[in-house]
Protein backbone atom coordinates (compact mmCIF):
# COMPACT_ATOMS: atom_id res chain seq x y z
CA UNK A 1 0.00 0.00 0.00
CA UNK A 2 1.43 3.46 -1.11
CA UNK A 3 1.40 6.44 1.13
CA UNK A 4 -1.71 8.50 1.52
CA UNK A 5 -1.96 12.15 1.75
CA UNK A 6 -4.01 11.18 4.72
CA UNK A 7 -0.50 9.94 6.40
CA UNK A 8 1.55 12.86 5.01
CA UNK A 9 -0.87 15.56 6.76
CA UNK A 10 -0.34 13.63 9.60
CA UNK A 11 2.98 13.86 10.20
CA UNK A 12 2.98 17.65 10.12
CA UNK A 13 0.05 16.72 13.01
CA UNK A 14 2.95 15.00 15.24
CA UNK A 15 6.01 17.04 13.96
CA UNK A 16 7.19 14.39 12.10
CA UNK A 17 10.02 15.50 9.39
CA UNK A 18 8.81 14.58 5.84
CA UNK A 19 11.53 13.91 3.24
CA UNK A 20 10.32 14.24 -0.79
CA UNK A 21 13.27 13.20 -3.01
CA UNK A 22 13.12 13.33 -6.55
CA UNK A 23 13.26 10.40 -9.08
CA UNK A 24 13.37 10.57 -12.81
CA UNK A 25 14.14 6.62 -13.91
CA UNK A 26 13.23 3.26 -12.40
CA UNK A 27 16.26 2.16 -11.29
CA UNK A 28 16.72 5.50 -9.15
CA UNK A 29 13.32 5.64 -8.20
CA UNK A 30 13.39 1.59 -7.18
CA UNK A 31 16.41 2.53 -4.42
CA UNK A 32 14.80 5.77 -3.48
CA UNK A 33 11.72 3.98 -2.68
CA UNK A 34 13.54 1.34 -1.01
CA UNK A 35 15.00 3.94 1.51
CA UNK A 36 11.67 4.51 2.67
CA UNK A 37 11.37 7.75 1.90
CA UNK A 38 7.42 8.30 1.23
CA UNK A 39 7.46 11.24 -1.18
CA UNK A 40 9.03 11.13 -4.57
CA UNK A 41 8.99 13.81 -6.87
CA UNK A 42 9.35 13.34 -10.86
CA UNK A 43 10.17 17.16 -11.41
CA UNK A 44 10.33 19.25 -14.19
CA UNK A 45 13.70 19.97 -13.10
CA UNK A 46 14.23 16.38 -15.16
CA UNK A 47 14.67 19.24 -17.89
CA UNK A 48 17.57 20.64 -16.71
CA UNK A 49 19.42 17.29 -15.20
CA UNK A 50 18.23 14.71 -17.22
CA UNK A 51 17.05 16.17 -20.74
CA UNK A 52 20.21 19.41 -21.02
CA UNK A 53 17.56 21.87 -20.90
CA UNK A 54 18.83 24.95 -19.74
CA UNK A 55 15.62 25.34 -17.66
CA UNK A 56 12.31 23.45 -17.14
CA UNK A 57 10.90 25.36 -19.40
CA UNK A 58 10.75 23.77 -22.49
CA UNK A 59 9.65 20.33 -20.71
CA UNK A 60 6.62 19.07 -22.27
CA UNK A 61 3.93 16.46 -21.25
CA UNK A 62 4.68 13.44 -22.91
CA UNK A 63 8.52 14.08 -21.55
CA UNK A 64 7.12 14.04 -18.04
CA UNK A 65 4.71 11.38 -18.83
CA UNK A 66 7.30 8.86 -19.77
CA UNK A 67 9.36 9.46 -16.84
CA UNK A 68 6.39 9.51 -14.60
CA UNK A 69 5.60 5.65 -15.51
CA UNK A 70 9.15 4.46 -15.27
CA UNK A 71 9.16 5.91 -11.22
CA UNK A 72 6.04 4.42 -11.11
CA UNK A 73 7.39 1.05 -12.28
CA UNK A 74 10.11 1.21 -9.85
CA UNK A 75 8.41 2.28 -6.96
CA UNK A 76 5.82 0.45 -4.47
CA UNK A 77 5.15 2.39 -1.17
CA UNK A 78 6.22 6.00 -1.71
CA UNK A 79 3.29 8.71 -3.02
CA UNK A 80 4.79 9.67 -6.96
CA UNK A 81 3.96 13.28 -7.53
CA UNK A 82 4.27 14.06 -11.40
CA UNK A 83 4.91 17.92 -11.94
CA UNK A 84 2.93 19.60 -14.41
CA UNK A 85 4.68 21.15 -17.20
CA UNK A 86 4.85 24.86 -18.18
CA UNK A 87 1.61 25.98 -19.69
CA UNK A 88 -0.02 22.63 -19.27
CA UNK A 89 -2.50 24.49 -16.36
CA UNK A 90 -1.93 28.13 -17.19
CA UNK A 91 -4.51 28.45 -20.12
CA UNK A 92 -7.76 26.82 -18.69
CA UNK A 93 -9.28 25.20 -16.11
CA UNK A 94 -10.27 21.97 -18.67
CA UNK A 95 -6.55 22.14 -19.84
CA UNK A 96 -5.81 21.98 -16.23
CA UNK A 97 -8.06 18.90 -15.19
CA UNK A 98 -7.09 17.12 -18.61
CA UNK A 99 -3.84 17.22 -18.23
CA UNK A 100 -3.67 16.85 -14.29
CA UNK A 101 -5.98 13.53 -15.07
CA UNK A 102 -2.98 11.96 -17.68
CA UNK A 103 -0.39 11.86 -14.57
CA UNK A 104 -2.59 10.11 -12.62
CA UNK A 105 -4.70 7.56 -15.70
CA UNK A 106 -1.41 7.61 -18.11
CA UNK A 107 0.97 7.56 -15.83
CA UNK A 108 -0.16 6.07 -12.47
CA UNK A 109 1.28 9.04 -10.21
CA UNK A 110 -1.06 9.18 -6.89
CA UNK A 111 -0.80 13.05 -7.21
CA UNK A 112 0.69 16.42 -8.91
CA UNK A 113 2.30 19.44 -8.64
CA UNK A 114 1.85 22.72 -10.23
CA UNK A 115 3.43 26.35 -9.42
CA UNK A 116 1.92 29.34 -8.50
CA UNK A 117 -0.59 30.77 -5.56
CA UNK A 118 -3.32 32.78 -6.10
CA UNK A 119 -3.52 32.74 -10.16
CA UNK A 120 -3.58 29.34 -9.75
CA UNK A 121 -6.06 28.67 -6.91
CA UNK A 122 -9.16 27.90 -9.11
CA UNK A 123 -7.67 25.42 -11.57
CA UNK A 124 -6.09 23.76 -7.91
CA UNK A 125 -9.54 23.56 -6.42
CA UNK A 126 -10.92 22.21 -9.73
CA UNK A 127 -8.65 19.28 -9.78
CA UNK A 128 -8.53 18.84 -6.16
CA UNK A 129 -12.61 18.76 -7.01
CA UNK A 130 -11.77 15.91 -9.47
CA UNK A 131 -10.14 13.37 -7.15
CA UNK A 132 -6.59 14.39 -7.78
CA UNK A 133 -4.60 15.71 -4.68
CA UNK A 134 -2.50 18.83 -5.85
CA UNK A 135 0.89 19.77 -3.89
CA UNK A 136 1.44 23.44 -4.73
CA UNK A 137 4.75 25.37 -5.16
CA UNK A 138 5.52 29.14 -4.33
CA UNK A 139 8.54 31.07 -3.88
CA UNK A 140 11.21 30.87 -6.93
CA UNK A 141 8.78 29.09 -8.75
CA UNK A 142 11.16 28.18 -11.92
CA UNK A 143 8.68 28.07 -14.86
CA UNK A 144 8.41 31.97 -14.08
CA UNK A 145 12.45 32.95 -14.16
CA UNK A 146 11.94 35.20 -17.08
CA UNK A 147 9.75 36.81 -15.19
CA UNK A 148 11.99 37.29 -11.72
CA UNK A 149 14.91 38.23 -14.05
CA UNK A 150 16.80 34.72 -13.17
CA UNK A 151 17.24 31.79 -10.43
CA UNK A 152 16.85 34.97 -7.23
CA UNK A 153 15.31 34.36 -4.03
CA UNK A 154 11.83 35.53 -3.23
CA UNK A 155 9.81 36.83 -0.55
CA UNK A 156 12.67 39.34 0.26
CA UNK A 157 10.43 42.37 1.13
CA UNK A 158 7.81 42.60 2.73
CA UNK A 159 5.35 43.47 0.32
CA UNK A 160 6.39 40.11 -1.86
CA UNK A 161 6.58 37.82 1.75
CA UNK A 162 2.64 38.76 2.00
CA UNK A 163 1.92 38.26 -1.13
CA UNK A 164 3.27 34.48 -0.38
CA UNK A 165 1.56 34.48 2.23
CA UNK A 166 -1.44 34.49 0.52
CA UNK A 167 -0.70 32.77 -2.18
CA UNK A 168 -0.08 29.59 0.62
CA UNK A 169 -3.28 30.57 2.33
CA UNK A 170 -5.10 30.63 -1.26
CA UNK A 171 -3.72 27.02 -2.00
CA UNK A 172 -4.61 26.01 1.01
CA UNK A 173 -8.06 26.98 0.56
CA UNK A 174 -8.61 25.71 -2.84
CA UNK A 175 -7.29 21.91 -0.97
CA UNK A 176 -3.72 21.01 -1.86
CA UNK A 177 -2.40 18.41 0.72
CA UNK A 178 1.25 20.23 0.91
CA UNK A 179 2.92 23.13 -0.51
CA UNK A 180 6.84 23.04 -1.54
CA UNK A 181 8.48 26.74 -1.01
CA UNK A 182 11.19 26.88 -2.79
CA UNK A 183 14.27 29.55 -2.27
CA UNK A 184 12.38 32.30 0.41
CA UNK A 185 14.20 33.78 3.33
CA UNK A 186 13.76 31.22 5.96
CA UNK A 187 11.69 33.32 8.51
CA UNK A 188 9.53 33.76 6.24
CA UNK A 189 9.48 30.21 5.84
CA UNK A 190 8.68 29.55 9.33
CA UNK A 191 6.22 31.92 9.06
CA UNK A 192 3.94 30.18 6.35
CA UNK A 193 4.45 26.79 8.16
CA UNK A 194 2.98 28.30 11.61
CA UNK A 195 0.00 29.95 9.31
CA UNK A 196 -1.21 26.70 7.71
CA UNK A 197 -2.47 23.31 8.44
CA UNK A 198 -0.90 21.43 5.16
CA UNK A 199 2.43 20.88 5.19
CA UNK A 200 5.18 23.14 3.83
CA UNK A 201 8.48 21.26 2.03
CA UNK A 202 11.04 23.49 1.99
CA UNK A 203 13.99 23.73 -0.83
CA UNK A 204 16.01 26.38 0.25
CA UNK A 205 13.56 27.60 2.70
CA UNK A 206 15.09 27.09 6.12
CA UNK A 207 14.81 24.99 8.64
CA UNK A 208 11.33 25.30 10.17
CA UNK A 209 9.58 23.82 6.83
CA UNK A 210 7.66 20.71 7.79
CA UNK A 211 9.57 18.79 5.41
CA UNK A 212 12.70 19.31 2.99
CA UNK A 213 12.79 17.98 -0.65
CA UNK A 214 15.86 18.35 -2.80
CA UNK A 215 16.74 17.43 -6.57
CA UNK A 216 18.36 13.70 -6.25
CA UNK A 217 21.36 14.84 -8.61
CA UNK A 218 22.22 17.82 -6.57
CA UNK A 219 22.91 15.86 -3.22
CA UNK A 220 24.57 13.04 -5.28
CA UNK A 221 26.66 15.14 -6.86
CA UNK A 222 25.74 13.69 -10.48
CA UNK A 223 24.87 17.36 -12.34
CA UNK A 224 28.28 19.08 -13.21
CA UNK A 225 26.79 21.82 -14.52
CA UNK A 226 26.31 23.79 -11.25
CA UNK A 227 25.51 23.41 -7.69
CA UNK A 228 22.85 25.41 -5.91
CA UNK A 229 23.26 27.06 -2.91
CA UNK A 230 20.53 24.95 -1.12
CA UNK A 231 21.74 21.67 -2.11
CA UNK A 232 24.67 19.51 0.24
CA UNK A 233 26.54 16.84 -2.13
CA UNK A 234 26.53 13.25 0.17
CA UNK A 235 28.42 12.21 -2.61
CA UNK A 236 30.29 12.92 -5.53
CA UNK A 237 28.61 10.83 -8.32
CA UNK A 238 30.66 13.01 -11.26
CA UNK A 239 34.21 11.82 -10.01
CA UNK A 240 33.34 8.25 -8.99
CA UNK A 241 31.58 8.20 -12.49
CA UNK A 242 34.62 9.33 -14.52
CA UNK A 243 36.97 7.33 -12.76
CA UNK A 244 34.84 3.86 -13.36
CA UNK A 245 34.46 4.31 -17.04
CA UNK A 246 37.68 5.88 -17.71
CA UNK A 247 39.08 2.72 -16.10
CA UNK A 248 36.68 0.46 -18.29
CA UNK A 249 38.01 2.58 -21.38
CA UNK A 250 41.37 1.37 -20.24
CA UNK A 251 40.84 -2.12 -19.80
CA UNK A 252 39.35 -2.27 -23.11
CA UNK A 253 42.13 -1.02 -24.83
CA UNK A 254 45.05 -3.24 -23.13
CA UNK A 255 42.86 -6.15 -22.83
CA UNK A 256 42.44 -6.66 -19.12
CA UNK A 257 38.57 -6.55 -19.50
CA UNK A 258 36.89 -8.99 -20.36
CA UNK A 259 38.35 -12.21 -19.14
CA UNK A 260 38.56 -15.26 -20.99
O1 LIG B 1 11.21 20.17 -10.57
C1 LIG B 1 11.59 19.95 -9.42
O2 LIG B 1 12.45 19.10 -9.16
C2 LIG B 1 10.99 20.74 -8.35
C3 LIG B 1 11.61 20.66 -7.00
C4 LIG B 1 12.92 21.31 -6.98
C5 LIG B 1 10.71 21.16 -5.94
O3 LIG B 1 10.05 21.44 -8.59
Amino acid sequence: MRITINQIKAMKQRAEKIVMLTAYDYSTARLVDETGIPLILVGDSLGMVVLGYESTIPVTMEEMLHHTRAVVRGTKQAMVVGDMPFMTYHVSVEDALRNAARFIQEAGAQAVKLEGGVTVAEKVKRIVECGIPVMGHIGLTPQSIHQFGGFKMQGKTPEAAANLLADAKALEEAGVFAIVLETIPANLGRLITDKVSIPTIGIGAGPACDGQVQVINDILGSFADFVPKHAKQYVKLTDIISKAVSQYRDEVKDGTFPTE
